[in-house]
């Protein structure tokens, strides 16, 4: 028997204010997008905001529906968007927000699974780390340096071949 370990380091910033310009102005589109959100039902409304390799912004908010399943989260509407009008144009760093109804929103949350298995397969496809700014209205701001180590001995397409 042998054991194997997972580990990971990402950092963790007290505010937005400890950013530097470009993380910054990438996360407070991302606060901002929220309020494209349609999030009539969870009320919990999801922005994922992408920076590209050319320096443009992509933006992808959840979008639910009466019929539940069928809504869609934030990062995966993003992903489709850029495959769809930017293809061959790699991803640098997707910054995630949220605005909580309910709440104030001050902590970051992070890629719900499905989410993260989509992210790993687009990090693997533009062979390129994709890194994560992850940031609630206000309070502590993580950045996870690549998406994929959210999803440790995660199922790829290499299986099927
Ligand atoms: N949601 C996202 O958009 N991204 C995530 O990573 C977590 C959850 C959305 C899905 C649903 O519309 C709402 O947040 C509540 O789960």
């Amino acid at each position: 028997m042998v054991r194997e370990e997972f580990k990971f380091s990402f950092e963790v910033f007290n505010s937005i204010t400890e950013l530097n310009t470009e993380n910054t102005l990438l996360l407070k589109e991302a606060i901002k997008a929220t309020e494209h959100a349609y999030a009539p039902y969870s009320r919990f409304r999801v922005a994922a905001v992408a920076r590209l390799a050319t320096g443009e912004t992509v933006r992808g908010t959840n979008q639910e529906n009466a019929s539940y399943p069928a809504g869609i989260c934030a990062e995966r509407v993003l992903l489709s968007a850029i495959s769809s009008s930017y293809p061959g144009i790699a991803i640098d760093t997707i910054a995630i927000s949220y605005h909580n109804e309910t709440s104030d929103s001050s902590h970051p949350i992070s890629p719900c699974g499905i989410c993260r298995q989509s992210l790993q397969e687009y990090e693997h496809r533009q062979n390129a780390p994709i890194r994560l700014i992850l940031g609630g209205k206000k309070g502590k701001v993580y950045i996870i340096p690549q998406s994929s180590l959210l999803m440790p001995l995660a199922f790829t397409g290499d299986e099927l071949k």
